[in-house]
């Protein structure tokens, strides 16, 4: 059987792609292989951010019933294996809704990174999965659209539903882990640093551990991949000086 974790928001631009690329990247560094579903059907960007716009086999093949799943994968340099998703425009008539069925022929660790909303496709993503990672980050909008869409989650009857706050500095601007809790009543299984670094190996179509292993997003997600896997992990000791050589 497939263990399958969607990757959800509500609202656009909170860090799913970045999350669903640089935890799988992290759970396979702590020896757990695991595959990227891109089914962001109508705006597929895991192939784009990982330097690989093109592919001749992918999940729209796989929902045709044309291809198998597991001859779809594409295994990155960096030996992340991701089912893409197609850029062509003409995806609007692609349906999820056998999303579960062909990805359970896998038989892996699956994170499905999806688009933002909670539309059809989202709910069928949802449907599809065993627990639900929901992105936001530590601001009201942001929130306020995760509250939703676990709203949906719950009433498809998940009961493995988890938030994951992106993108935080730790300030006095941001909504604090108690106020986001208390607004999602879903708890909090991990929190990503902002980091310039997310961009930088973004930008070179890399995760972050690749680049930057010692940096504070990378840290966070290694603390995330050790709780899901209920691994032991103690962080390398003088990180400080680490990160001076870690541009
Ligand atoms: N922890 C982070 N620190 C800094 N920038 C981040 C972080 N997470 C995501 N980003 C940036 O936020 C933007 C949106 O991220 P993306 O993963 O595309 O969001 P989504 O998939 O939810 O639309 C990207 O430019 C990405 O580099
Ligand atoms: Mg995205």
């Amino acid at each position: 059987m497939s263990n399958i974790i969607s990757v959800v928001s509500g609202k656009g631009g909170v860090g799913k792609t970045t999350f669903s690329i640089n935890l799988a990247a992290t759970l396979n560094a702590f020896g757990r292989e695991c595959i990227i579903v891109d089914a962001d059907i109508c705006n597929p960007n895991v192939g784009l951010r990982l330097g690989i716009p093109h592919v001749s086999l992918s999940l729209q093949n796989v929902l045709n019933g044309e291809v198998k799943p597991q001859h779809s994968i594409f295994i990155h340099p960096t030996n992340l294996r991701i089912i893409p998703s197609s850029v062509a425009i003409d995806n609007d008539n692609i349906n999820l809704m056998r999303l579960r069925e062909v990805l359970e022929q896998l038989d892996e660790l699956i994170l499905i990174d999806s688009p933002p909303g909670m539309d059809e496709s989202v709910e069928h993503i949802i449907e599809a999965s065993d627990s639900v990672m929901v992105v936001t980050n530590p601001e009201h909008a942001a929130v306020i659209d995760a509250v939703k869409v676990i709203k949906v989650a719950k009433d498809l009857g998940k009961n493995n539903i988890y938030v994951v706050v992106n993108r935080v500095n730790q300030d006095v601007y941001e909504l604090t882990t108690d106020e986001i809790e208390l607004m999602c009543e879903t708890p909090i299984i991990a929190k990503i640093s902002e980091d310039v670094n997310i961009r930088k190996s973004s930008f070179e179509n890399i995760p972050i551990i690749n680049r930057n292993p010692y940096s504070k997003a990378s840290i966070d997600y290694n603390y995330l991949a050790s709780r899901l896997l209920r691994e032991e992990y103690e962080p390398p000791s003088l990180l400080f000086l680490r990160r001076l050589f870690d541009k």
